[in-house]
């Protein structure tokens, strides 16, 4: 890469950039920095060789090109791809883009007919091109790694169907509930994100090779057979459109956002649950690091920058918005400023699902201190109040009993199911010590049987349930 600090002045000759042609004068190197994009999308190379060689080999079909050019323009291409893979490439600022850069690399190899290759093509539908190949396969990547993830937490969830934690509402105790179904509710988060990527997938899997710079071309292309070749079940309908628009990088970015926001939720409940005050798990050291200070420190990093991430994530959604917003159609040079923001958001899901995926495994679960955690903060008080229901008593009497029952064993420092059978009598006597039945932690947990409950053995068929739901 040319000096890319180097002060404004005169650049490369306009004449030596392919579309040269029309200028006098040279361009300004800052400018010539400022607008080129080759330090970033050099990363969809291969995505743009592949393209390349797809339209290639459509031109021959179309009569285009002969047979022999487009074997030469392959072949080349190839060659170019496996010295990039090498690292051996001469990457120049002063051809801007990945894709001045391959052709004209490819024509100081191959000679004159490397300039054949943009027959029919602009860089416009060649860079929209480039973006839904790459990205297509970018979700399929980071739908394998969330199936990892999905994976561990049916797993995990299946270990601790019968771990009984507090069910928390506005972080107050609430109800008993299985720590497997907690996981689980993750797990729906997660799986109606898996959902919207493979929605997302539909969209961006569209071809706009032969749109050309705006118009289309006068050559007789073969769009659909461009398409076949490089994968897409269907073209892009409208030629303006295939280069103007990028909404199917802003709804991914969107399904990234939904996704983070999920991941900074379980981040939290990792951070709240690891920390001394809750202890109801512990994170591997793996996934810790200490404090230069504080000797006794082991602070959970790794969903804290996960939680952090997010920001960034959101931000990136943000910013394709306001890119789009308002541009009138076709193409834009704005566009280009699309490639950042979702590149990183590619990055950042993939290291949050890499960094959950390797940690879900191995937390610990501190079964007795959930327990004891559940047995103190009143939480099987409505199943005291649906007991007294049976027996007859209307909803909101049973709940104002209940209510007179707790502030009592607040007052004495006890819980409920200490409170005397005779003091509970006098607030409704219809009450016998079966009562301490439904008192009892596992007993509500176990009676919450229905479809989507917390009964123990409700998690574990939700388990099975979920295995074949991700494999399916
Ligand atoms: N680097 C450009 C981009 O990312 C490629 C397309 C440029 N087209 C143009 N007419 N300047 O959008």
């Amino acid at each position: 890469m040319s000096a890319p600090h180097s002060p404004a002045g005169a650049g490369d000759q306009s004449a030596d950039k392919p579309w040269g042609g029309r200028f006098e004068g040279p361009t300004n190197k800052f400018v010539e920095e400022f607008t080129a994009s080759v330090q970033f999308d050099r990363r969809l190379y291969a995505h743009d060789i592949q393209g390349s060689i797809a339209h290639a080999t459509m031109l021959a079909a179309a009569g285009v090109l002969g047979a022999e050019e487009r074997d030469q323009i392959v072949a080349g291409l190839q060659q170019i791809r496996a010295e990039i893979d090498a690292g051996r490439f001469q990457w120049s600022v002063a051809l801007e883009d990945v894709h001045m850069n391959v052709e004209s690399v490819l024509t100081a190899r191959i000679g004159e007919v490397g300039k054949k290759l943009h027959t029919a093509r602009s860089r416009n539908d060649q860079v929209a091109t480039d973006i839904r190949l790459w990205l297509r396969d970018e979700i399929d990547v980071l739908t394998g790694g969330l199936e990892r993830l999905l994976t561990a937490l049916i797993d995990l969830a299946e270990r601790e169907a019968d771990t009984v934690l507090p069910g928390f509402t506005h972080l107050q105790a609430a109800q008993p509930i299985s720590f497997g179904h907690h996981l689980l509710a993750w797990f729906e988060m997660l799986m109606r994100d898996r959902e919207r990527l493979a929605d997302c997938r539909k969209r961006v899997d569209a071809l706009p090779l032969g749109a050309g710079a705006l118009a289309g071309t006068t050559f007789p292309i073969k769009r659909e057979m461009t398409a076949e070749l490089l994968g897409f079940s269907r073209i892009c309908e409208n030629s303006l459109d295939a280069v103007a628009d990028r909404d199917f990088a802003i709804e991914f970015c969107s399904v990234g956002a939904l996704m983070m926001v999920h991941f900074s939720r379980m981040a939290e409940e990792l951070v709240l649950w690891s920390s001394q005050q809750f202890a109801f798990i512990e994170l591997d050291d793996a996934f810790c690091t200490g404090s230069s200070m504080m000797p006794q420190k082991k602070n959970p990093d790794v969903p804290e920058l996960v939680r952090g991430k997010s920001g960034r994530v959101i931000g990136h959604l943000i910013a394709l918005l306001t890119l789009m917003k308002s541009q009138p159609l076709a193409y834009n040079k704005d566009n280009q400023e699309d490639k950042e923001p979702l590149f990183d958001t590619v990055d950042t899901l993939a290291g949050c699902l890499r960094a959950f995926g390797d940690l879900v495994p191995g937390i610990t679960v501190k079964r007795a201190r959930m327990r004891e955690a559940t047995r103190a903060g009143f939480t099987t008080a409505t199943d005291f109040a649906d007991y007294l229901v049976r027996l007859g008593v209307p909803f909101r009497d049973a709940h104002a009993v209940v209510g007179a029952a707790v502030r009592s064993a607040i007052a004495k420092g006890c819980e409920l199911q200490d409170l005397p059978l005779a003091e509970l009598q006098q607030l409704e006597p219809r009450i016998t010590d079966a009562v301490f039945q439904a008192l009892d932690i596992d007993a509500a947990l176990a009676a919450r049987d229905h479809r989507g409950g917390t009964a123990p053995a409700r998690v574990r068929a939700a388990c099975q349930a979920a295995r074949a739901r991700l494999g399916g």
